[in-house]
């Protein structure tokens, strides 16, 4: 149980920092005339909420995480330094805890831990790729074009516009469990 508290304690930590982070990215984003960057960044802020919640009932105990002081640029910088964020959690923080927890994979606490940081490591992959769309679209000078973006409430999986799938690609749940933000 040790490894995996440890390894909660990390996750909640730096998601913590991240829900802050993308909280002040949208607010840039919006001032800079970016509505829906400003958009996406406000619901990667509610997805990362989604994990901490996860990995807080893994944990199972009262845990108050440090928050370090954030970087704010402009909104090119900043969804470069997301997508930095994302990447390095997606490929190797994540994958570096789920492995060092893995002696403890047979107890119920370690499942639980697992499946949390499982379904976290799944989302992240898929929030780097929504940030370089947009970084993309950014570059070439405008907003993207989204009607909206939904939310599993479940494990914080984002699907722009419309929701092709009847269960989340991450965690299985049905499609009822999404909700639908447009920024309105
Ligand atoms: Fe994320
Ligand atoms: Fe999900």
């Amino acid at each position: 149980m040790e490894k995996s508290k440890e390894a909660l304690k990390i996750l909640i930590t730096g998601e913590s920092n991240a829900v802050k982070t993308y909280e002040m990215f949208s607010l840039k984003a919006k001032e800079e005339g970016y509505p829906q960057i400003g958009l996406l960044f406000e619901v990667l802020s509610k997805a990362e909420r989604i994990h901490i919640k996860n990995h807080l009932h893994a944990l199972d105990e009262d845990f108050v995480p440090e928050l370090n002081e954030i970087a704010i640029g402009t909104t090119v910088e900043n969804l470069t330094a997301a997508i930095k964020g994302e990447t390095e959690e997606s490929r190797k923080l994540y994958p570096r805890l789920i492995k060092s927890i893995k002696s403890e994979c047979k107890s119920e606490y370690g499942k639980i831990a697992r499946l949390s940081m499982t379904w976290a490591q799944k989302v992240e992959k898929e929030h780097a790729r929504l940030l370089k769309t947009a970084l993309k679209s950014l570059q070439s000078g405008h907003d993207i074009s989204i009607r909206g973006i939904y939310l599993c409430q479940v494990c914080g999986n984002m699907v722009l516009n419309e929701l092709s799938k009847e269960v989340c690609d991450v965690c299985g749940h049905d499609s009822q469990f999404f909700s639908l933000l447009t920024g309105e």
